[in-house]
C-alpha cells in the first residue's frame, strides 16, 4: 500500500527538527503496518520567500494537491516580519489553505492525565478535559474584502479588514461540527458576537437552522468573550465548539494551556475532496530557535491526525498516539513541560525516545 505524503516543513527555524522526529515515526509505524510512505518536500513560507521571492510558489501549491496529505510545521520568522503582507510567510500558510479548500479546521485539546500538573490551571479544573475546537479556516475577517490600507478624509493612515460570512460557508462549517459533535458527546456550542456584530448574527441563525438537522446534538450558543473566560473557568463545560476563523484562533491558543502547553496543541484541516493539511496549532516559535527546546509532541501528534482523518489509517496513527504517551508515562518532557520529578529532554531526544517507545512496543517481526 503506498501514499504520497507531500512534507512542506523544510524551512523557517525548528521545523527542521520537528519534521524529522515526525517523519522519523511515521517511517517507523509506516514498517510496521506495511505502508510505504512516499514524502516530497516543497517550500514554503520563509524558505520558499528566501529561495523564490514567493511565500507559496505554484510548484508547492501543485504538489501538495497531488498528494494524499499536507504535513506542514509552522511558517514565520523574524526574519519576515517587516515584509509588505502579500510577502508574508503567514501568506504561504493562508494560500495555501485557501488553494487546497480545506474550511474545516480540528484543533482537539485533550488534557493527558500525566499533564495535568503541567497546566497553569488546577489539576481538578483541567484532569479529563477533551474539547475540539471547529474553526472555519478559509473565510472570515482573514478573507473578507475589502482589505487595505488607505488614508481618511482627514489624511491619517487607516488599515481596514472585512468580516464576512456567506450562509453556504456558515452552513457547510456547522455540518462538520454536528456530526463531530454527534460521534463525541453531543454537545456543540457556537462562539460568535453576536450582540454587536451582523456577520455573527447570521452565523447564529444559520447554525441554528442546520441544528434542526441534528436533533440528538444539544446545541448552544455563546459569545467569544464569555467564551474565552469558561474555556479558563470550567474547560470540562465544553465538548464541540463551533466558530469563526480568527475566534477559533485565540481560543485554540487558549485551550492549549489547558494541556500544559501550546506544544501539545495537533490540528486537522479538511476540505470536502482533496487533500488536507495536518500542522501544529503553535507557530514557529523564534524564541526559542536553535537551542533544542521545541516539543515535536504537537507534531507528532498532527502527523497522528492525518494518518487517522486524512488518509484512514488508524492503526498507523495509534503507533504515534502510544508512542507519545509512552514517552509521557516514561516522565520524559521537554523544557516547555518539565516539572520536578520528571526528566527534561531535548527536541531530538524525545524523538529518539519517541522511535524507541515506538519500536518496543510493536518490534518488526
Ligand atoms: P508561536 O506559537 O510560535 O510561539 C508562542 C510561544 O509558544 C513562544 O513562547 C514559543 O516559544 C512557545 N512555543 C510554541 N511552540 C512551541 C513548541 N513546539 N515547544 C515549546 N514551546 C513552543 O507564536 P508567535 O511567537 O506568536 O509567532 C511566531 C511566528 O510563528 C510568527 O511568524 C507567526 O506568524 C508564526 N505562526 C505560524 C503558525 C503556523 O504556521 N501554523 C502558527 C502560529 C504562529
Ligand atoms: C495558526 C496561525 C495562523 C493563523 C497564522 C500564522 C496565519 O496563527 O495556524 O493558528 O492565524 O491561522
Ligand atoms: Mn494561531
Amino acid at each position: 500500500q503506498k501514499r504520497f505524503v507531500n512534507d512542506t516543513i523544510r524551512n523557517d527555524f525548528h521545523r527542521r527538527f520537528l519534521n524529522s522526529v515526525a517523519v522519523d515515526l511515521l517511517k517507523a509505524a509506516g514498517d510496521i503496518e506495511g505502508v510505504d510512505f512516499q514524502f516530497t518536500d516543497a517550500l514554503v513560507g520563509g524558505a520558499a520567500i528566501d529561495a523564490t521571492g514567493c511565500p507559496l510558489p505554484d510548484e508547492t501549491l501543485e504538489v501538495c494537491k497531488a498528494s494524499d496529505a499536507v504535513l506542514l510545521a509552522a511558517i514565520g520568522g523574524y526574519k519576515w516580519d517587516t515584509l509588505p503582507p502579500e510577502q508574508r510567510p503567514e501568506k504561504g500558510l493562508l494560500n495555501l489553505r485557501a488553494g487546497l479548500g480545506t474550511f474545516a479546521n480540528l484543533r482537539p485539546a485533550v488534557v493527558l492525565s500525566h499533564l495535568a500538573d503541567a497546566s497553569s490551571l488546577k489539576r481538578e479544573i483541567v484532569d479529563g478535559v477533551d474539547i475540539m475546537i471547529v474553526r472555519e479556516l478559509v473565510g472570515g475577517i482573514y478573507f473578507g474584502q475589502p482589505r487595505g490600507f488607505k488614508t481618511n478624509e482627514k489624511g491619517q493612515k487607516v488599515g481596514y479588514n472585512t468580516m464576512i460570512y456567506s450562509e453556504p460557508e456558515i452552513e457547510r462549517i456547522a455540518h462538520v461540527a454536528f456530526q463531530l459533535a454527534r460521534k463525541r458527546q453531543k454537545r456543540l456550542c457556537s462562539v460568535e458576537k453576536s450582540n454587536v456584530l451582523e456577520v455573527s448574527m447570521l452565523w447564529r441563525e444559520v447554525v441554528t437552522e442546520i441544528g434542526k438537522q441534528y436533533p440528538d446534538v444539544e446545541l448552544s450558543h455563546m459569545y467569544v468573550d464569555n467564551a474565552a473566560m469558561q474555556i479558563i473557568r470550567n474547560p470540562k463545560s465544553f465538548d464541540t465548539i463551533v466558530t469563526g476563523n480568527i475566534f477559533g484562533d485565540i481560543l485554540s491558543d487558549a485551550a492549549s494551556m489547558l494541556t500544559g502547553s501550546l506544544g501539545m496543541l495537533p490540528s486537522a484541516s479538511t476540505s470536502n475532496d482533496g487533500p488536507g493539511i495536518f500542522e501544529p496549532v503553535h507557530g514557529s516559535a523564534p524564541d526559542i530557535a536553535g537551542q533544542d527546546l521545541a516539543n515535536p509532541l504537537a507534531m507528532v501528534l498532527s502527523a497522528a491526525m492525518m494518518c487517522r482523518y486524512g488518509l484512514s489509517m488508524p492503526q498507523v496513527a495509534e503507533h504515534l498516539e502510544n508512542a507519545v504517551s509512552s514517552a509521557l508515562d516514561q516522565g520524559y518532557r521537554t523544557a516547555d513541560l518539565y516539572s520536578d520529578g520528571t526528566t527534561k529532554v531535548g527536541c531530538r531526544e524525545m524523538g529518539d525516545v519517541l522511535l524507541k517507545a515506538l519500536q518496543q512496543k510493536s518490534p518488526v517481526l
